[in-house]
């Protein structure tokens, strides 16, 4: 499975390009918010710093805003990959970008046919919210494994980048359930690293390495 980074901390996406994790980056409104940035600003930086799909969303909801406002974005660098909404008008500017090069990512999917749907668009990613879904008590990994099985069905070529993930588990949900991609909070990615007896046996070994008296250099 493959990791994006779901953030726009720039100090972030770095550090996890040191560990290797980083095949790409999405971002939302929030997370543009969250970082206190200029848009467009810190997706340049972004796509400077990893030549990785790096999602971008709109901020429209009509169509031909949308696609306006997805071509501004595309044109930022050629990595960019435009994030609409699963919306009627959301699915217009996908099928419109289908014929365009320019590569999509259909967000906020709460269900297995809106997932349907985004493929027979043309999408080039889906991204399905576990951890919202949990939030209404609703099951997100059943969503990821029913929305494999359709594309799978049918040979549709759109990627399933599960989002939302809040946990440790969640993304091994994710893993278990054949998505292409699980895009993650750096918050996550570091707890992902860590187990407690991993600390303990290495603890551990240091102390009766020490005890032998020896150096490796
Ligand atoms: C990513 O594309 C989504 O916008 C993000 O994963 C949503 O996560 P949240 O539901 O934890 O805000």
């Amino acid at each position: 499975m493959k990791f994006f980074m779901d953030t726009a901390e720039v100090a972030d996406i770095t550090q996890m390009i040191d560990l290797g994790f980083v095949d790409g980056v999405t971002t939302n409104p929030s997370l543009i918010a969250k970082s206190g940035r200029d848009f467009k600003e810190v997706i340049a930086e972004i796509c400077h710093l990893t030549n990785t799909p790096v999602s971008a969303e709109v901020a429209s909801t009509e169509a031909d805003m949308m696609i306006r406002e997805c071509e501004a974005l595309a044109n930022i660098a050629d990595n960019v990959v435009v994030k609409l909404p699963l919306t009627h008008d959301g699915l217009i500017a996908c099928a419109y970008f289908k014929d365009h090069g320019i590569k999509t990512n259909v967000t906020l999917c709460f269900t297995a046919t809106q997932a349907l749907l985004a493929a027979k668009s043309g999408a080039t990613y889906i991204s399905p919210f576990v951890g919202r879904l949990e939030d209404i008590g609703l099951d997100g990994a059943q969503l990821l494994r029913d929305i494999r099985t359709i594309y799978d069905n049918y040979g549709f070529e759109t990627q399933i980048i599960a989002a939302s993930l809040r946990t440790v588990n969640h993304v091994m949900d994710a893993a278990l359930a054949g998505s292409h991609i699980g895009t993650i909070p750096p918050s996550i990615a570091k707890k992902l690293i860590e187990h407690p007896l991993t600390t303990n046996c290495l603890s551990q070994f240091i102390k009766d390495w020490e005890n032998t008296g020896q150096t490796i250099l």
